[in-house]
Order: structure tokens, then sequence, then C-alpha cells
């Protein structure tokens, strides 16, 4: 993949434009010096997320937030308008090269934000990981490597590790008297490095995983695995399912008769977003995850009444990430004044940004690039997640294999 040239704004062409501009208004006397720049280069974010299929909803509340935090300044970064190219990642591994070769060559984007699947997430990472430009911003995909083995300068990530969730969540079942369980989850990255860092935790903690289901992603299809759990009568069931794939599997885990007898845990991804669609299915789960929608600091607060203000639609994990996302991105513009060619400096200002409002709480990057951040211990109550306490405080992914 080529380093972008012509498209980006680079220090010299951005200093160029600024003096023709001013020099024109001070010929002309009324040129608005910022309105002119803003309207000569505007500040390009590639956005590849899925607007289709299962995690639909993961996307829509990501970009929506992502809009709003810009929105918030104006819809302008380090004082330059923003113009989004929106590719639907249709949760497509295959296709993940040419839509990333798109964004970052064709279109010749800033910055790059995405995505929410974990095998899309290393593709990216592969293609733009140590180029100059794009800076990749991952605002979901949980893969372990893209702040591991495959972490680079200029790939930052406001979401989380898939280990940083469920790790916590292991102890939380084995806290909670169970000696076996199952674990079920989509048979891709994510769900496998999930269901690991849950095995790890549950097993130091005493318990037994006494069998592993892998569903091909992502099928909805659960009965034949729901029989399955009732013959091997664990203690209690461990899954990864996420988006419209939860919806089905906590509702068809209710209708089998499962609930009751077998609880179940997981990843918060379980739940969030979804528990009202879920209904009564979903009542009494417990899951750990880096957000909880009850969380009473201002931040919190203000964000989701901004949210459900722009969008009419109730907030949730996913649109605190794209909200940060726009945090991030706001911060480090600001300290270059605009200027998407001072990489090092821009590069330097993501790694330190700070996020003291942040609606999951106060955060901060690691070396790896990835948020140091609370996990909190939920459980559903009238269809709303209940906050039960911090499961794991300032949780750092171990980061193996990033040598940053
Ligand atoms: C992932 O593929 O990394 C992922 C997708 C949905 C929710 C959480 C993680």
């Amino acid at each position: 993949m080529s380093i972008k040239s012509s498209g980006s704004l680079t220090r010299r062409r951005f200093l160029k434009g600024t003096t023709a501009v001013a020099g024109m208004a001070a010929v002309s006397g009324i040129a608005p010096y910022r309105f002119a720049i803003g309207d000569m280069a505007k500040v390009k974010i590639g956005i590849l997320l899925p607007y289709s299929g299962t995690y639909a909803m993961l996307g829509n509340s990501i970009t929506d937030a992502l809009k709003l935090r810009i929105d918030q300044e104006g819809g302008k970064l380090g004082g330059r308008e923003v113009e989004y190219v929106q590719v639907d990642s249709q949760m497509s591994v295959p296709n993940a090269p040419q839509n990333t070769k798109k964004l970052a060559d064709k279109d010749k984007v800033d910055f790059l934000v995405g995505p929410v699947h974990s095998g899309i997430a290393a593709v990216m990472a592969k293609l733009v990981g140590g180029q100059k430009s794009p800076i990749m911003i991952v605002p979901n995909a949980g893969s372990n490597a893209v702040t591991g083995a495959l972490c680079a300068e200029n790939i930052f990530r406001t979401s989380f590790s898939n280990w940083q969730p469920a790790y916590p969540g292991g102890k939380v079942m084995a806290d909670d008297g169970h000696k076996t369980a199952v674990t079920i989850a989509w048979k891709y990255a994510a769900g496998r490095q999930m269901m690991d860092a849950g095995t790890e935790s549950f097993e130091a903690a005493g318990g037994k995983i006494i069998k592993d289901i892998e569903v091909p992603f992502p099928d909805v299809e659960f009965q034949a695995h729901l029989s399955e759990i009732a013959a091997l009568k664990p203690d209690a069931v461990f899954a990864f399912f996420s988006g419209g794939g939860a919806v089905k599997f906590v509702k068809d885990y209710h209708g089998a008769g499962l609930k009751d007898s077998i609880p179940l845990y997981g990843p918060g991804f379980l739940t969030e977003g979804v528990s009202t669609a879920q209904g009564e299915a979903a009542e009494g789960i417990r899951t750990t995850l880096h957000y909880s929608a009850d969380l009473s600091h201002e931040g919190n607060v203000a964000f989701r009444t901004a949210y459900e203000k722009a969008t009419g639609n109730a907030a949730n994990v996913f649109a605190v990430q794209g909200f940060d996302t726009g945090e991030l991105l706001v911060q480090a513009m600001a300290a270059v004044e605009g200027d998407t060619g001072a990489t090092e400096t821009l590069i330097k200002a993501m790694a330190g940004a700070e996020f003291p409002n942040s609606p999951r709480g106060n955060w901060k990057m690691s070396k790896a690039h990835n948020p140091i951040q609370n996990i909190y211990l939920r459980e559903v109550h009238g269809g709303k997640q209940k906050l039960l306490g911090v499961a794991a405080e300032a949780l750092e992914d171990p980061a193996t294999g990033c040598s940053m």
C-alpha cells in the first residue's frame, strides 16, 4: 500500500494554502481566514463499519456518536471542516483489503475509523500499520493482535481488547459459586479470544470448562447447541454474541427453558444495546463490560442526554466508543492546529490524550495504544443495565507481542 502523497494535507501544502488565502484576504479585506481554510481542505475521515447485517446497530451507534462529538465542535477539527467517507464493511473479511485500500489510497483519508469485526481489524492493521498515513482508530473490534503483535505507532483503539471485558467475567462466574461451565461463541477471532480469556480466569479460580461450542459466524441457528447444553447440564454458560445475533441467542436460550436452571454470563456485548429487544429473556443476565448505562458521573449523564436528543435512541457502549473516537480526534487535531501533516506531533497527542469526562469513566491509552479502563459488572433489570460494581479497576491488556 502506498503512503498517501497528493490527497493529504501536508504541512507545506497547508501553510502554502494559508498564505495564499491570507494574501487574498489582505487584498479584498473581507475574506474570513478560518472559513477560507475550512473551504479549501477538509479533514477526511474514512469510516469502515457495518451498516447491514447482524452488527448494523453497532456500526450506526458508533457513527452517530462520532459525528455528535465533532458536531459539538461546530463540525470542525483543528479549525478545519470535516468530510466523512463511509463504507459498509458488510462484515466481510474477504472484502476488507479492497475496502481499506479504497479509503486509504483512492480517497486518501487522513484518519481511518473502523472496524467492528476482529477479522477485518487484523487485515486493516496489516495494511496500514507502520504507514505515515492514514492514522487508524479502531472504535470497536477487539482483536488482541491489533494492539499486540500488530501494534503500530499509527494504530489506536478507543474500545477494548477481546481479553479485557472477558477476563474478569470468568472470575465473576466462579465467585457466584459455579464449578462447571460451557462456552458458546461465534467461531472467529473475537469469540475465540473472549472465550479463552473467560476460561483462563474461571479455571484459575477453580472452575472447569467442560465444552467449547463454536457457531459459524454470523449463523443464528442455535437449537442443536441448546439441546447439547441441556444434556451436558453445566452450572453456567459463558457466551459471546452481539447485535442481532445476541437478541436471537438470548431469546432462544430462554425459549429452550434454560435461563433459570443454567445462568448465562459473558462479556457485556451479550445484552448491550439489545436488552429491550431481548425483553424478559435478558432479565438477570450478568455481564462484564467497560461501560454501564447507569454510571452516574456528569460525563455520562451529559453524553446520554445529547446522544438521545441527536438520534432518538438510547446510548450504548458502541456509541461511547464512537464518542471517545471523536474526542480523540478533537484533542489531537487541536494539538496540531489542523495540520494533519504534522504526523509525529499528531501521534504524540493521540498517545497522550486524556479522557477524564468519558461516559465510561476516566481512561487513558496504554503504551500499545489500547484503553486502560475499568471493567464493570452489570445485571439486566427491567430491560436496563444495573451496575453491580467494578469487576476490574484500570485493567490494562497484556499487549502480548507488542514492542512499542
Ligand atoms: C469483534 O469482532 O471484535 C467484536 C464484534 C462485536 C462486539 C465485540 C467485538
